[in-house]
């Protein structure tokens, strides 16, 4: 950190007209200097500087001498400070760690450094870099373009970068703590990390190699492997491709992100440099919070497929929680950045990116292409999507504009949806419905073997406890006493479950005879649902209360779906015309009767009727 008064000595000291000066031509008019606009790269004298700083009446780029030296030269703060700080005279302390104090992680970098150098000598130098140079140049990759950006192969034979590594004083504790080497399940001995595979290095944003993606040489799972997670390699954390981007972001103020390292080298080489990739899929708050220090405008380039346009919207809402703007770049089907770029070259991507739309609108467009607009609840669903998105924007004048677009598109007054921005999201969705967030990709794919993650099935998820322990008990119930199952049956259906499992054996129960025996009713179960019938089977409390058991739970999920539709009504009604609200309004009415039927005391005969 440099101290606040140093830098306001050396604002003070310093000349912003000659040094700006140096980089405009500028000429007196009244009290301000005035030139052509660098930002813009205007021909009239709209760009002013004066001694409190610089402003152009055209782009409104505006700021202080610090700002111009960073925009205009690609410098990070304190790089400018110390830059106009020479200029006077005055000298800013080295802000950066003394060197005693060695940065704990340096032993990461060193050994990661070395494995890059090892895997491009891989690459280049031996026989067993056929196949990847040949990879390479299919994609079209010269040698001087990959060599840019650290390009190696890590060879089929795992022990030749190990042993070379150990050969320079890496053992295998630090190749293990570096991701390096991994140790498998079942296998007594590390192995080297990455085999037969093309090698990215992934840098930090001061350059560090913090870890690496490895892809495959053509067709197999997983495409890329990534260093594991570790003290400097956080997938989460870093962009690939911020270390050559950060004073072209800044030069340029705006960023392209892409998904993945060949978009990204493919625009670099074409000239665009103001370009990154996270590693995989979407933004990371971490990555979008990282991104907001360089700059405001952020253009989305995701794959024009489903899980490209699931990821920009993600990370177009972690970008406007940060106040950035987004906008999103769309390409012609069956394009990415990589091939459109390769074809289309700088001036092919300058033509999309002039055709970009902002990230709300795009969702708009979307919607209404869907037909979302037209009837009531399809209607509020898409409410639903837009709302987050406005709730997450941090930037005033956006919001407002979301607001009122989202007025107009969906015919609602702007009052109806302050009110709904207002309200706590969680109480909008019935429960037992809740939307998984935009852009949900679940846990990502395992690693070594690329297969989905056995994801524990949570069947409890969306559903109050009470819910699910009525689902259960009248399970259970009807499972030890048969004879129930027939009135049961003829008040509620399978679909009032909502959970799975008890949904499939309450199907089951219901489709035979009361006397079918269990191994029978058994037979046409999964394993799962067998475990819980199993389980239901051994339970014997309270099964002398079998009658009010029923009664009890068949109430409370009618009640459950009762209280659901009910809480639906109430969120279309702000939406409704007049038409639609009086039959909403006398549905209500009839719901609330009844509810208040099912309602205390709550354990009634099956004999008495309902409503
Ligand atoms: P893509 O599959 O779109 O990558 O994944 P790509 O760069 O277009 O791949 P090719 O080489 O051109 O076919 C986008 C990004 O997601 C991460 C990588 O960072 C990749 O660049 N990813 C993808 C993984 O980490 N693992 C994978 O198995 C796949
Ligand atoms: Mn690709």
């Amino acid at each position: 950190m440099i101290p606040d008064e140093l830098i306001e000595r050396i604002r003070e000291e310093a000349d912003i007209v000659s040094i700006i000066g140096e980089y405009v031509k500028l000429k007196r008019v009244g009290n301000s200097q005035r030139g052509p606009c660098p930002f813009h790269h205007g021909k009239d004298p709209n760009f002013s500087v004066t001694s409190h700083g610089y402003n152009c009446f055209v782009c409104h780029e505006s700021g202080s001498v610090f700002t111009f030296v960073q925009k205009h030269l690609g410098m990070d703060f304190v790089e400018s400070v110390k830059f106009v700080g020479a200029k006077v005279g005055i000298e800013v302390p080295d802000v950066s760690r003394r060197a005693e104090e060695r940065d704990p992680r340096e032993p990461y970098w060193e050994v990661n450094a070395t494995a890059a150098d090892l895997f491009r000598t891989q690459l280049w130098d031996t026989p067993a870099g056929q196949a990847a140079r040949e990879y390479l140049e299919s994609r079209g990759i010269s040698r001087e373009d990959a060599d840019r950006f650290g390009i190696g192969y890590a060879p089929r034979d795992q022990l030749v970068v190990r042993d070379s590594l150990r050969a320079l004083g890496f053992d295998d504790a630090r190749q293990l703590e570096a991701g390096l080497q991994v140790v498998s399940e079942g296998r007594p001995d590390p192995r080297f990390r990455f085999r037969d595979r093309l090698m990215f290095p992934i840098y930090d944003a001061p350059g560090h190699v913090a870890g690496f993606g490895g892809r495959i040489l053509g067709e197999g799972q997983p495409k890329y492997l990534n260093s594991p997670e570790s003290e400097v390699f956080s997938k989460r954390k870093l962009l690939y491709g911020l270390n050559w981007a950060k004073q072209a972001i800044r030069k340029a103020d705006r960023l392209i992100v892409v998904e993945g390292y060949f978009d990204a080298i493919r625009l670099m080489l074409a000239g665009i440099t103001e370009v990154v990739a996270p590693m995989g899929t979407a933004l990371t708050e971490q990555q979008a919070a990282l991104i907001q220090k360089y700059t405001k405008h952020v253009f989305l380039l995701y794959d024009s497929d489903q899980a490209g346009l699931k990821a920009t919207f993600r990370s177009g809402d972690e970008l406007l929680a940060n106040g950035v703007s987004v906008r999103v770049i769309s390409l012609p089907d069956g394009e990415d950045p990589d091939t459109y770029v390769a074809e289309n070259g700088a001036e092919g991507f300058e033509r999309a990116a002039r055709e970009s739309v902002d990230i709300f609108e795009r969702k708009i467009q979307i919607l209404e292409r869907g037909g979302w607009f037209t009837d009531l609840s399809r209607k509020r669903e898409a409410l639903d999507k837009l709302l987050p998105t406005i709730r997450v924007t941090a930037d005033g004048l956006t919001r407002d504009l979301y607001i009122a677009r989202t007025s107009e598109v969906a015919g609602v007054s702007r009052d109806m949806l302050d009110r709904e921005l207002k309200a706590s999201p969680k109480q909008q969705r019935p429960p037992s419905q809740p939307p998984p967030p935009a852009g949900d990709f679940g846990p990502p794919p395992d690693e070594e073997t690329g297969a989905p993650p056995v994801r524990q099935r949570d069947r409890r998820l969306n559903h109050s406890a009470i819910g699910v322990r009525a689902e259960r008990e009248l399970v259970r119930m009807l499972l030890h006493h048969r004879r129930y199952v027939e009135p049961a049956a003829e008040r509620i259906g399978a679909d009032t479950f909502a959970d799975p499992i008890y949904r499939i054996l309450f199907t089951e129960l219901t489709a035979g005879d009361s006397d079918v025996p269990l191994d029978e009713l058994a037979a046409g179960l999964d394993e799962e649902s067998t475990e819980v019938l199993q389980e239901l089977m051994n339970e014997n409390g309270g099964l002398d209360r079998a009658e009010e058991t029923v009664n009890g739970s068949i109430n409370a999920l009618l009640s459950r779906e009762l209280s659901d539709r009910l809480r639906e009504i109430d969120r279309l009604l702000p939406l409704a015309d007049s038409d639609q609200k009086d039959t909403l309004i006398r549905e209500k009415s009839r719901l609330t009767v009844e509810m208040k039927a099912l309602g205390r005391p709550r354990w009634k005969s099956f004999n008495s009727s309902r409503s």
